[in-house]
């Protein structure tokens, strides 16, 4: 080997009880390696931090943290304010209408006019009006009065949704709706 040659004449630098230790030449994989390894940190220095063209560990992360925010508003517990806000939320508005129209219409009217089940736009309450009442009824319903327990079948996060709706139905006193049952929500 050219190698073998070469290190056979290169220069001794040290011997120690017998062990030599020569001046060899590294051989070409080596040095390859080496080379590519540093034209390669220089550009990706250059790609993620000079010129920023791709987003770095720092900048992915981020723009996946507000991605799981923006995808699980809906996920934060169910509280007067959050079902409130929710209730402004036109899109958690419209998919509780939706869960409405399919689950809930049957018995409570297309408009929340009330049928078996009671008249939810006009403002009186058996259960309580607050959101965080009317939360829990549609969670976990009303089961010795024919009112089903929702949380199971569709999920935190609907259950949300649709209460945010009922939320927007409240006070609409749609015409024609059912006689009031309950009492007249405290302001
Ligand atoms: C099978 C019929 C039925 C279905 C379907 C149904 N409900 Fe009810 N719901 C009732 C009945 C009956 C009551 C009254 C319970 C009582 O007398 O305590 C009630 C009560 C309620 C109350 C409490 C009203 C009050 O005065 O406090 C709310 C809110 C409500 N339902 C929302 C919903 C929502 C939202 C859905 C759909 C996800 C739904 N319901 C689906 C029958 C139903």
């Amino acid at each position: 080997m050219s190698d073998k040659a070469v290190s056979d004449k290169a220069l001794v630098h040290y011997v120690y009880d017998g062990i030599e230790e020569h001046d060899n030449r590294l051989p070409n994989w080596w040095l390859v390696i080496l080379w590519t390894t540093i034209v390669f940190a220089a550009g990706y220095w250059y790609w993620y931090h000079v010129a920023e063209v791709s987003p770095g560990q720092l900048g992915e992360y981020k723009a996946e943290a507000e991605e799981v925010a923006k995808r699980t508003q809906g996920n934060k517990p169910a509280s007067d304010e959050t079902l409130l806000a929710l209730a402004q939320d036109p899109t958690a508005v419209g998919n509780g209408k939706a869960v409405f129209q399919s689950n809930c219409a049957s018995c409570h009217g297309a408009q929340g006019q009330g049928l078996i089940g009671p008249n939810l736009t006009d403002g009186h309450w058996m259960h309580g009006g607050k959101p965080v009442a009317i939360h829990k009824v549609v969670a976990e319903g009303v089961l010795a009065k024919g009112m089903p327990a929702w949380e199971r079948t569709l999920g935190a996060e609907r259950v949300k949704a649709v209460t945010a709706y009922v939320l927007t139905l409240k006070g609409t006193n749609v015409p024609g709706g059912k006689e009031p049952q309950g009492e007249p929500e405290q302001p």
